[in-house]
């Protein structure tokens, strides 16, 4: 992603390839200032862990004490469809398995449906995921600029967990390409993240 201008893989060819370090670092560079961040960053707690890429409904309900959640967000400003615009990461996390490549030179693959990315059923997954984990402590990211608003949200998580708290903090995107930004050029939002108990 950070060998793509805006780390999006939408267009192939050199549009938008400017000046900046991230770009003109070689792959192998780059994968060695990534991996030596990454590693700086994991630690062992002296558990097994497990990871899954899988459907989120398909999940055990008392999978963890906490939950973190950080969905593709709808925002009026643009759509979160993200095998359009990330298909090569989406596809790497699950090495291409079942996934349906188009005959098209940013060689994406077919939209698989989720409920998240759409503005009519958006509502009712928040809700279902938040029932589905109510046993567990859920901590949430989200942005001012998205469907549902942040007093549906919170709604909807006192509909399952006694104590919502709301942190909130003032962010200027200056590129518009984070996941929920992209195509915004406003670039004012509210960052929030709601811990419900
Ligand atoms: C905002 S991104 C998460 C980014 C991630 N937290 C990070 O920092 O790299 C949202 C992700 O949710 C995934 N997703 C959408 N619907 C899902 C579902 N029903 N179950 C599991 N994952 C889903 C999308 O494919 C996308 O990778």
């Amino acid at each position: 992603m950070k060998k793509r201008p805006r780390g999006m893989f939408t267009f192939t060819g050199h549009k938008g390839w400017d000046e900046r370090i991230d770009l003109k670092l070689s792959m192998s560079e780059q994968f060695l200032i990534a991996v030596t961040a990454f590693n700086r960053a994991v630690f062992s707690n002296g558990r097994q862990n497990k990871a899954f890429n899988a459907d989120v409904f398909d999940l055990e309900p008392d999978l963890a004490d906490l939950v973190y959640i950080d969905t593709p967000y709808i925002s009026p400003f643009s759509d979160c469809d993200y095998t359009r615009r990330y298909h090569f990461v989406e596809g790497y996390c699950r090495y291409w398995k079942g996934v349906e490549l188009t005959d098209t030179t940013t060689k994406k693959f077919r939209s698989y449906d989720t409920d998240f990315s759409t503005k009519a059923r958006a509502r009712g997954a928040f809700q279902k995921l938040f029932h589905h984990f109510r046993k567990s402590t859920l901590a949430i990211s989200y942005s001012s600029n998205c469907i549902p608003a942040k007093a549906e949200m919170i709604d909807m998580l006192k509909n399952e967990k006694s104590k919502v708290t709301v942190y909130e903090s003032a962010h200027r995107y200056h590129h518009g390409n984070h996941a929920h930004k992209v195509g915004n050029n406003n670039n004012e939002v509210v960052e929030y993240l709601f811990i419900a108990e």
